[in-house]
């Protein structure tokens, strides 16, 4: 059964009511209800296929839906196309490499403001005060650039687009411990400049000290959804994990809400 430890947000930037999505025939996620609040900043944990990267193409208008709805600062955005929700502010940083490695780092920033080539020029002052790091590196292959470089470098073109929200797919992934500690620094200043953030993250742990909530996909449903220290200190999340995996394997239709099957 989906269990809710967290007060309700009101007048959310981005919410997600009932949602299913997938690819071909058939949903992977259904029935996601999920808010980021304006400034706060949301955690989605879980197992590997739990649906969390097609929830977060769902929004960004990647993948199919097939129920349900999105909306952005109360606007319905289900169904709009990929450059239409860019547009609307949503910032995306894919699991993975995000950058274009044959283009220089000052190349890549400037591809992410392409929307807004007269204000190419500010944003990029903008966001090398916001990831200095990067300045010194503007004439550098992306190609060359270590993991932790290259992911913050992804963080920095999502940045030139100056998004209203944040969704981060992984991005500690592939990154050694030093270097994690140093994206973490980096999100919270990211967090002190007021951007809402919706970050879908394997170190579950490390997440949670740095979000406000937190929700739990297991088998293409959110199982929980907690404040960021209650999932931290009062749930076994690896129980959670397994428990509601284990369920599912038996009964695909127990875990979530039974409207869930009605959607298709
Ligand atoms: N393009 C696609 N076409 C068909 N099925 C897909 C596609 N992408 C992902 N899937 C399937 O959807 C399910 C959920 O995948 P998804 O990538 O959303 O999981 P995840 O929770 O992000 O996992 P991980 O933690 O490993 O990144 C998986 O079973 C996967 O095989
Ligand atoms: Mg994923």
């Amino acid at each position: 059964m989906r269990r809710t430890l967290a007060e309700p947000v009101s007048s959310p930037h981005l919410e997600a009511r009932a949602l299913a999505a997938g690819y071909g025939q058939s949903p992977i996620v259904a029935d996601i209800n999920l808010r980021v609040g304006e400034a706060e900043v949301v955690a989605i944990v879980g197992p590997n296929g739990a649906g969390k990267s097609t929830f977060l193409k769902a929004i960004i208008g990647v993948t199919k839906i097939f129920g349900g709805s999105i909306t952005l600062q109360q606007r319905e955005v289900a169904g709009l196309r990929t450059d239409e929700i860019a547009r609307l502010g949503v910032g995306y940083i894919p699991q993975g490499d995000a950058v274009f490695p044959s283009l220089t780092v000052r190349e890549n920033l400037e591809l992410g403001a392409y929307q807004r080539p007269k204000e190419t020029a500010v944003r990029m002052t903008e966001v090398l005060e916001l990831l200095p790091e990067l300045s010194e590196k503007l004439s550098r292959r992306a190609g060359v650039m270590s993991g932790g470089e290259r992911t913050m470098l992804g963080i920095g073109r999502a940045l030139m687009a100056k998004p209203t929200l944040l969704l981060l797919d992984e991005p500690s992934s592939g990154l050694a411990p030093r270097v994690v500690t140093t994206l973490w620094a980096y999100l919270d200043r990211l967090r002190a400049s007021g951007i809402p953030m919706l970050i879908v993250e394997q170190r579950t742990k490390d997440i949670l000290e740095i979000a406000d909530r937190g929700y739990v996909f297991v088998n293409g449903r959110v199982v929980l959804e907690a404040t960021a220290n209650q999932l931290l200190h009062n749930v076994d999340l690896a129980e959670v994990f397994l428990q509601a995996g284990a369920r599912d394997a038996q009964d695909p239709l127990v875990v979530g809400s039974p409207k869930s099957t009605s959607i298709s």
